[in-house]
């Protein structure tokens, strides 16, 4: 063969991997809606920057006469590019071939792209559109599965590791999206679950369709395991292209800053009229939020689920910054089991890649009750706690109006290792609500008063009391708990001021092998 023929082999195998299965599978996935792997990984990363790896391996089963079927590049596409012109790894399950399912040398290509990515401290961004492990294969393929979920969790706080889920992902092979910091879900294309309808209708006799069971509007609202929702894949490559704007590419950089073009010193007098004048009425802390980051640009992450805690990614002065709030229009912003775990996992996070806390807090307090004491919320209370407590990155701290009880400790508190503590007037800081206090500390003068207008009347002064008391940010001023108390509308210029002086922040935890997050 001649140079000239062998460089027409190479292409023409080249353009026969680009196929996949072929023409007609690939006409099927856009039929329905679906775009391939190839076009996926070339909406994600910049022009012309992918660069391919792996495109000549084959699998090696001969099981069920499947060495007489094979395709170039085993049913996913590999490599490297670059997303704003920063480099990321991708790796994009193909539905055509064999059903994206998992192989062992898929598995490979897959591990090939993680062990690259950490190497280098690059983010990994994998479309997931399969069948699962690869029937025919048998153990093989579950051996793939466990190598990869072995590098995700090596992986896991050294590099941002991104799943998008554009198709079935099934059985374990949920578990590596599980792994990775965040799982972007298309409505009505894409689905996650464990065991499928029909095992779930032969064991539990439950009726529940795909979309019940594992859809994107599931997870994004009930088990929260889907962060973000797109509503087509277009939507949703967008938005982890926005995700990684906001992100260093690994845990040894700093994120990534940009020339602010939202004036640092504005403010919005609003803010000085948002509090309501009863602690009963809530308002919108997202108005909040929008009036101090820059141009109003948040990334909400897991925007339907706990919604009485809000968080996602800002800048400030040009600065990513993580934001967590409590959300008053919600549950009036309680801590419950889900507010606690969405929080932690947020703040955990941020700290591994050291992208500075925002903490915006009006909460009442944890929320009581049978429900959620049996559902453990001492230990995922807890989770929050422990988030906060470990975070050694820059952290601010504003507390708007309530801050009751526990967590007041939990969020981000001066106490808990807080930087900067802000108050605004409008700031109730005490270990419980008034009625709840004065039902305890008062207990035996309220039971000596038989008459019910002359018991509301007691109980109205003495609420007076004790909020003139401790319903005020002044006594925590006093003992130094808060650096200052700010006016409300100034309060995005005084955060960039605070942030940009502790950028050289420097605070390590004791080591340790591991910690011992309560789970
Ligand atoms: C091999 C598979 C496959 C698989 C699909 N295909 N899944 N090949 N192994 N797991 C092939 C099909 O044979 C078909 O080949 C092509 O992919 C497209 O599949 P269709 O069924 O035609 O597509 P569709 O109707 O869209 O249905 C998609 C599907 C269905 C719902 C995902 O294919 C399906 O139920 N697949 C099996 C899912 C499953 O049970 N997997 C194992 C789960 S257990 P042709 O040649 O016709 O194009 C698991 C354990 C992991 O994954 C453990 C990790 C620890």
């Amino acid at each position: 063969m001649s140079m000239q023929d062998k460089i027409k082999e190479l292409l023409e195998l080249r353009a026969q991997a680009r196929l996949g299965g072929g023409e007609k599978r690939i006409e099927k996935q856009h039929q329905q809606g679906k775009k391939t792997a190839r076009e996926r990984i070339n909406m994600l990363l910049d022009e012309g920057s992918f660069e391919e790896f792996d495109m000549f391996v084959t699998h090696r089963c001969t099981n069920f006469d499947l060495d007489k079927e094979s395709y170039l590049g085993d049913g996913v596409v590999t490599g490297y590019g670059s997303v704003d012109g920063r480099l990321v790894y991708v790796y994009a399950q193909d539905f055509t071939t064999f059903g994206g399912s998992l192989s062992e040398t898929h598995a490979a290509k897959i591990c090939k792209v993680l062990d690259k990515a950490m190497k280098v401290g690059a983010p990994v961004v994998g479309f997931n559109d399969s069948g699962g492990a690869r029937i025919q294969e048998g153990v093989t393929s579950l051996a793939g599965y466990a190598e990869i979920f072995q590098r995700n969790v090596l992986a896991s706080g050294v590099i941002p590791q991104i799943s998008a889920i554009f198709g079935p992902c099934a059985g374990g092979a949920v578990y590596s999206p599980a792994l990775t910091d965040f799982i972007m879900m298309v409505k009505n294309k894409s689905y996650m679950f464990v065991t499928g309808p029909k095992v779930v209708k032969t064991v539990t006799g439950e009726d529940v369709t795909v979309e019940e069971l594992g859809g994107a509007t599931m997870h994004a609202t009930k088990s929260g395991v889907a962060q973000l929702v797109a509503e087509n894949e277009e939507e949703g490559i967008k938005t982890i292209k926005r995700l990684l704007s906001f992100l260093p590419s690994n845990n040894m950089e700093s994120p990534p800053e940009i020339e602010p073009t939202d004036p640092i010193e504005r403010v919005d007098n609003a803010l000085n009229e948002i509090i309501p004048d009863s602690p009963k009425t809530p308002y919108d802390m997202k108005r909040v939020i929008n009036s101090i980051i820059d141009n109003e640009d948040f990334l909400e992450i897991l925007p339907d689920y706990a919604k009485n805690i809000i968080v996602g990614f800002a800048r400030m002065g040009g600065m990513p910054v993580g934001i967590v709030a409590d959300q008053p229009l919600h549950l009036a912003g309680v801590l419950d089991i889900n507010a606690s775990r969405k929080g932690a996992r947020f703040v955990r996070f941020c700290d591994a890649f050291n992208i500075p806390l925002i903490t915006l807090v009006d909460v009442p307090g944890f929320l009581p009750g049978t429900g959620q004491e049996y559902g453990g919320l001492i230990l995922h209370g807890a989770k929050l706690l422990y988030a906060y407590g470990e975070a050694t990155v820059p952290r601010l701290t504003v507390i708007l109006r309530k801050n009751y009880g526990g967590a007041y400790c939990v969020m981000s508190s001066k106490h808990m290792r807080g930087d900067i503590n802000y108050a605004w007037p409008t700031a109730e800081i005490a270990v419980m609500g008034g009625k709840g206090a004065i039902e305890i500390l008062m207990s035996k003068e309220i039971k000596k008063i038989e008459d019910a207008d002359k018991l509301a009347e007691f109980m109205d002064t003495k609420e007076a009391e004790y909020r003139e008391q401790f319903a005020n940010p002044y006594v925590a001023a006093k003992y130094g708990y808060l650096d200052d108390i700010i006016e409300p509308r100034n309060t995005r210029y005084r955060l960039i001021k605070a942030l940009k002086s502790l950028q050289s922040k420097r605070l390590e935890n004791p080591p340790k092998k591991h910690d011992n997050l309560p789970l």
